[in-house]
């Protein structure tokens, strides 16, 4: 079987040609799309993250700022700074990038923020409206994987699904996509016994465990679609997936390749929901 690489970044960089008219039209009407992305602390990958969303934004035409602050950043300094961007009617999404330090919790952060100017869909409001099935902001990353597998008329209806990770950024809300999609959804976790074997079994398999190249051939079924959230530095400091996308080749029926699949999808879906903010105001 042939092999054929999901294509995140064709499909965003004709997204975003899109977005940048959208946004054109709205600037014609006095009204430009604003987004403030806040920054705490060293990491280096989200540094790169944030680096690449306002290139993006930038590119597409929306006003975009990034807060960059020190680790040693208090609660009630950043929860000021967020009080401040909810009250400012230039901005209309806010993001604040996770992982916080330790001394920052992240679900009081989270909550502080407008709901109606959270375009990461991580409120509770979003996330509890996501979950009830009501509109809502949808978290970035599985809205993008989404987006990308029907554009290759990709079917999710009685197809086993097997999302490895449980994280409220990914793997939940991930499942809850596929479930509404008519899929047939299981979870993996670290506590997961047999994983090889389950995942052997799925038709669909969407890995976000954040393991370099923790899923070779052993893990993946005939003909199964694999989607590699990972983003991972190996021992040379390449970027390197959570798929071993080599060692798959011929077995899978799509796979997303780590650069160029996931990442730009997921910048991609933040940028539609920043604009959609301000289209429906
Ligand atoms: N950290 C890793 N991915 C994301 C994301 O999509 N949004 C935010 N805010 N932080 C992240």
């Amino acid at each position: 079987m042939q092999t054929q690489y999901l294509r995140g970044k064709d499909l965003a960089d004709k997204m975003q040609k899109a977005m940048k008219n959208r946004v054109d039209r709205l600037r014609e009407e006095g009204k430009v799309p604003g987004l403030t992305v806040v920054l705490v602390g060293e990491d280096k990958a989200s540094q790169v993250y944030v680096r690449n969303k306002e290139r993006r934004a930038h590119k597409v035409g929306i006003k975009s700022d990034v807060i960059r602050l020190p680790e040693t950043t208090s609660e009630s300094e950043l929860l000021t700074i967020i009080q401040t961007l909810n009250a400012d009617k230039s901005v209309h999404g806010i993001l604040v990038q996770l992982p916080l330090p330790k001394q920052i919790d992240e679900q009081k952060i989270l909550r502080s923020i407008d709901y109606e100017k959270d375009v990461d869909g991580f409120h509770p409001m979003n996330m509890g409206n996501f979950l009830l099935g009501n509109e809502s902001t949808l978290p970035c990353t599985p809205y993008g994987i989404m987006t990308l597998l029907k554009s290759y008329d990709i079917a999710f209806e009685g197809k086993k699904a097997l999302v490895i990770g449980r994280s409220n950024i990914v793997g939940k809300p991930m499942a809850l996509m596929l479930m509404n999609e008519n899929a047939t959804v299981t979870i993996a976790h670290s506590h997961t016994q047999n994983l090889k074997a389950l995942a052997k079994e799925a038709d669909i398999l969407v890995v976000a465990i954040g393991k370099g190249h923790l899923v070779d051939a052993d893990y993946v079924k005939q003909g199964a679609i694999v989607i590699d959230v990972g983003m991972n530095r190996d021992a040379a400091g390449k970027l390197i997936g959570d798929v071993n996308t080599e060692a798959i080749d011929g077995i899978a029926s799509y796979v997303t390749p780590v650069p160029g699949g996931v990442g730009p999808m997921t910048i991609t879906m933040l940028l539609e929901q920043t604009i959609q903010k301000v289209e429906k105001d």
